[in-house]
This record gives structure tokens, sequence and C-alpha cells, in this order.
């Protein structure tokens, strides 16, 4: 029986369940006689997660590598700096990777961990809140490629996974905000009526809340991951928001602009409302509720020009398109996703004949 997430999820091959460890008793999901074990992490997380990871797993001798902050350490170069340290300590089948970051770091760590040796074993500690929600669940490892997001990945699960809430309290505001997109998308795709749990989001985020919408957000990710582990099927729709998403956020990352994942998905979701509006008869009040609930996780400000061609070429790379198709996971209203729904990249510009939308996009 699930009570809390403040300790660790075993995720065992495609299997998983929470396990409820005292804090004390985190040293128990190290196995047996590993050596060496490398913690991975990044210049903030080094500073202020690490040492409580230390003292919880009561560990006495381990390695450290440390990334940069930031999506750019998404990197083939970084990961090859990775396998480098991993080479001159002799990190083998015995050994054991611990990412203790976000979602940079644990996408990071899980990549270079499932492709060393054809695999060794790895723990996710994540420690943002989009790491907790949704990065670390789900065994998708990846980093990026040239200007395009997670183009080189696997599925490959942790041994455990480790969340804890205490790590939230040094997370900077606005990464705060960014990971409470993916619970509202979590929220959005559940539930009939999700605007009462996104409008307590917005307010402070304390341990109860915390608990409350973290476990649900693990259960609901879980379940359909569980369902479809490897995205043929009903797992698509957990990519609501994220194609425009991500064609967003490659374009600002090739424009060396910041935009942040949850602020692209936040404005992702809200952009393809519309579409659920023009081709699944999702509500026009609905849509005007979105808005109200989603413009204050929008990037502040918003300033890069978009051009529909620059868009286009980012969402024909997406991985699960083809041939000049787009596809999409829409609302038809809140709690009923529809996945698989295909658009023709070159109309898609026609759809979009909201004003506020149109704002965004120069012709
Ligand atoms: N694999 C998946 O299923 C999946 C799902 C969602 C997102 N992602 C990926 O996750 C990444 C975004 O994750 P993110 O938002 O966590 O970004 P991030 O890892 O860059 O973390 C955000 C920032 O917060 C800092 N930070 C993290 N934890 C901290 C803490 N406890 N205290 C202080 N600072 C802390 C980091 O150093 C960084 O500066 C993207 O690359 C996205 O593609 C992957
Ligand atoms: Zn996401």
């Amino acid at each position: 029986m699930v009570r809390t997430v403040n300790d660790a999820i075993k995720m065992d091959g495609r299997t998983f369940h929470l396990e409820r460890l005292g804090a004390h008793q985190w040293n128990q999901v190290i196995p047996k006689e590993v050596f060496p074990i490398v913690m991975v992490c990044d210049t903030n997380t080094r500073v202020h997660s690490l040492p409580l990871v230390i003292e919880k797993l009561e560990i006495e001798k381990h390695l450290i590598f440390e990334i940069p902050e930031g999506e750019h350490s998404k990197s083939l170069e970084q990961c090859q700096k990775f396998w480098e340290f991993a080479a001159e300590n002799n990190l083998g089948r015995q050994g054991l990777i611990i990412a203790i970051g976000g979602g940079v770091v644990l996408d990071f760590a899980g990549f270079c961990a499932s492709v060393w040796k054809r695999g060794i074993a790895y723990i996710s500690i994540p420690t943002s809140i989009m790491a907790q929600a949704d990065a670390a669940i789900g065994a998708k490892t990846g980093v990026n490629f040239h200007q395009y997001k997670n183009m080189l990945g696997s599925f490959y699960p942790p041994l455990f996974v480790i969340t804890h809430f205490d790590f939230l309290k040094t997370l900077p505001s606005r990464h705060i905000k960014n990971g409470k997109v993916e619970i509202i998308k979590h929220l959005l795709l559940q539930d009939e009526n999700p605007w009462q749990g996104i409008e307590k989001l917005q307010k402070d985020f304390d341990f109860e809340t915390w608990n409350e919408v973290i476990l649900n957000s693990i259960k609901f990710k879980s379940s359909i991951t569980l369902e479809d582990p490897f995205d043929q099927g009903k797992r698509k729709i957990l990519n609501l928001g994220h194609t425009m998403g991500h064609a967003l956020e490659s374009l600002a990352f090739e424009k060396e602009q910041d935009l942040l994942h949850g602020e692209a998905v936040a404005m992702g979701i809200w952009i393809e409302s519309w579409l659920g509006k023009e081709l699944l008869g999702y509500s026009s009040a609905h849509f005007d509720q979105l808005y109200t609930s989603l413009s204050p996780y929008f990037p502040d400000p918003f300033n890069f020009d978009i051009q529909w061609s620059e868009i286009h070429k980012y969402l024909l790379a997406d991985k699960k398109n083809s041939n000049e198709k787009v596809q999409f996971a829409l609302l038809e209203k809140p709690g009923h996703p529809i996945w698989n729904v295909e658009l023709d990249v070159n109309q898609l510009e026609i759809y979009f004949t909201d004003r506020k939308i149109k704002s965004i996009f120069t012709p």
C-alpha cells in the first residue's frame, strides 16, 4: 500500500512499486558490494543536494562527476567526458551511478549508464519538481543532438528513484513554477475537473501539497508508462503540449534564448488546446480557462520572433512525426485525451485563427 513518496520507488525492469523507507534507511537501496560509486550532479546540486544524499545514504567512498548546470550539458561532448572518467576509474558492472539533480542530470546520467558497458546500474535522485513529477518516471533517458532535443536516448530504468521534499527547499522559484507545468499536464489528462487542483498549485508548495500532487503525478505517469513502456500507444497522451512545446524549445535553443522546458510546455498545451477546439470540440470556455490557468507559467518576457517556417522544421524533426505529418496528443475535454492526431505541417497554420495565438507567430 502506497502511503508516501518521501522514500523510494523501486524500478525493476518494467515493474515498479513505491517502497516506504524511513529516511535512515535510504542506504537499503544500494546493492551490496558495489564499487565504485559515481555521484553525477551539476554545479548546483553538488552544493545543495549532494550533502543530503551522502548523509542519508551513509556512503563513505564515492567519486563525483560534475556537469555544468543547464540544458547544454545534455550533449555528446559531455557524455564523452563522462565515459573517459568512467574508463579512468574502472567503472564496470560492479559499479553504480547515482544521479542527483533535475531532469538534465537524470537524462544525462541515465543515458551514459545505459550505454556504458552495455548498461550499468544507476539510481535516480530527482531534486527538482520537474524531475520528481516527470523526468524520473518512465525510464526515458537522453541527450540533445545539435539543436534537436532528446534526439539520442534509450529506455533504461534506474534501480530506484528516491524522491524527497527537502531537496526542493533550495530550488529557485522559476524552476518551482517550471516543474508545476508537468503536474498541471497530468491533472488535465486524468481529471474532468482539474481546475481546483490547478488553482491550488499556484499557491505555496508546502509539504502537504507536495505529498499529494507529486504522489498523484508519480502514480499517474507510472500507470501510463507501465501500460505502454515503449511509447507505442497510450503513453503518447503524455505528449500533450509537447509537440509544440518541443518545437518552441528547440527554436529557443538554436537562438540561444532562455526558455525552460515547462515554460515551453505551458505555451504548447495552450496552443494545442486551440487545435483541440478546432478538431475535437474542446470547448471555448475551457480554452479561455486554460489561458487563465497556464499564462502565469509562460516565459516572462516572451520576446523572440517565431516564424512558421522555423517551427515547421522542428515539428518535423520530432521523433513522433514523418512525411510532412505532425502528430499531436490533444484534449477532447479535460480528462479525455486523444493521441495520434495527425496533421499536415503545411496545413497547420490555417487552424490558428485565434488572435492571441497568431500574435506569437510572425507569418
Ligand atoms: N526523461 C523524461 O521523461 C523527461 C521528462 C521531463 C523532462 N525531461 C528533461 O528534463 C530537463 C528539465 O528538467 P529540470 O527542469 O529539472 O531542469 P534542470 O535539471 O536544468 O534543473 C533546473 C535548475 O535547477 C537546478 N537545481 C536542480 N535541483 C536543485 C535543487 N534541489 N536546489 C537548487 N538548484 C537545483 C539545476 O542545477 C538547474 O539549474 C529537460 O532537459 C527535459 O527534456 C525529461
Ligand atoms: Zn515535459
